[in-house]
């Protein structure tokens, strides 16, 4: 396949620059399958600095490569990151433009190490409304990244679970009228199998930055057992430490999913 990204290629010594983390002590964790993230804080950690609020964001991809290679090292088997939901088209245009060319971006310079390194890229959310450069990196990376079996990196882009979940009724209306699915077939597995996250397990932890305790329209359905971690730390100031902090916690609480 064409490099239509013009992606400069690492060799293998920079890649393990890049992606071996010898200082941190992975040994007795009980990682978990998927950990989902909601990044928050780019825009407070800019304004403390007096810089712009999209310079939080370009620093928040430096956090995202760093938890990449962490969750890597830790076996965590899905990662996704709320990069973009449906509601940020209500921030100022330069905003959205500028978190929008992140996707490619990064691609561009980390993509070959993310191959290098077995990770499957997927994405979540309404691809159609992107602008046709984010939707093409996207989909390079995709289509690049496909036949690998180490960590699934879900990028979600235009996400909003309300939307998802609408939108999977919708099908699964017409699947009913089109006799393709029974009423009696119905159960929350296959509902399951109408949502963007079809096929991958529920994630087993979500982690939020930036203070907030609140979902922000974020896999309202897939979260419905997920364990919660919430630090104040900004998404640019999150680290490798504060990860593993968050997954040793995880790995101490009883998950019960109603019973005893
Ligand atoms: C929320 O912080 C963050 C976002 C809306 C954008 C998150 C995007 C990234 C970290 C880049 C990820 C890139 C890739 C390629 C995965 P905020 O702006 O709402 O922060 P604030 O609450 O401090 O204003």
């Amino acid at each position: 396949m064409e490099n239509t990204l013009k992606i400069p290629f690492l060799n293998n010594k920079q890649i393990e620059k890049t992606f071996h983390n010898p200082e941190e002590d992975i040994s007795d964790l009980h990682t978990p399958d998927h950990v989902a993230i909601i990044m928050d804080g780019n825009g407070r950690w800019a304004g403390n600095r007096g810089m712009p609020r999209v310079a939080g964001h370009k620093e928040g991809v430096s956090t995202v490569v760093k938890i990449v290679k962490i969750a890597v090292k830790c076996k965590v088997k899905v990662l996704t990151l709320y990069t973009f939901s449906t509601e940020n088209w209500k921030r100022p245009k330069s905003e959205v433009d500028s978190i929008l060319r992140l996707p490619k971006e990064f691609l561009s310079i980390y993509l070959p190490e993310l191959i290098a390194n077995n990770v499957r890229i997927e994405a979540i959310g309404d691809m159609e409304d992107l602008p046709t450069h984010t939707r093409e990196a996207v989909q390079y990376a995709i289509d690049r990244t496909k036949v690998n079996d180490g960590l699934q990196l879900n990028i979600a882009l235009n996400y909003g679970s309300r939307h998802e979940i609408l939108k999977a009724m919708k099908k699964m209306f017409t699947d009913l009228n089109d006799e393709k699915l029974s009423l009696d077939d119905l159960d929350e597995q296959h509902f399951s199998k109408y949502l963007y996250t079809t096929g991958l397990k529920d994630p087993d932890l979500l982690i939020r930055t930036g203070g907030e305790k609140r979902l922000s329209n974020f896999l309202l359905w897939q979260l419905a057992y997920t364990e919660f971690w919430f630090t104040d730390v900004l998404w640019p100031d999150f680290s490798e430490t504060e990860f593993l902090h968050a997954l040793k916690e995880y790995g101490q609480r009883k998950r019960r999913y109603g019973g005893i």
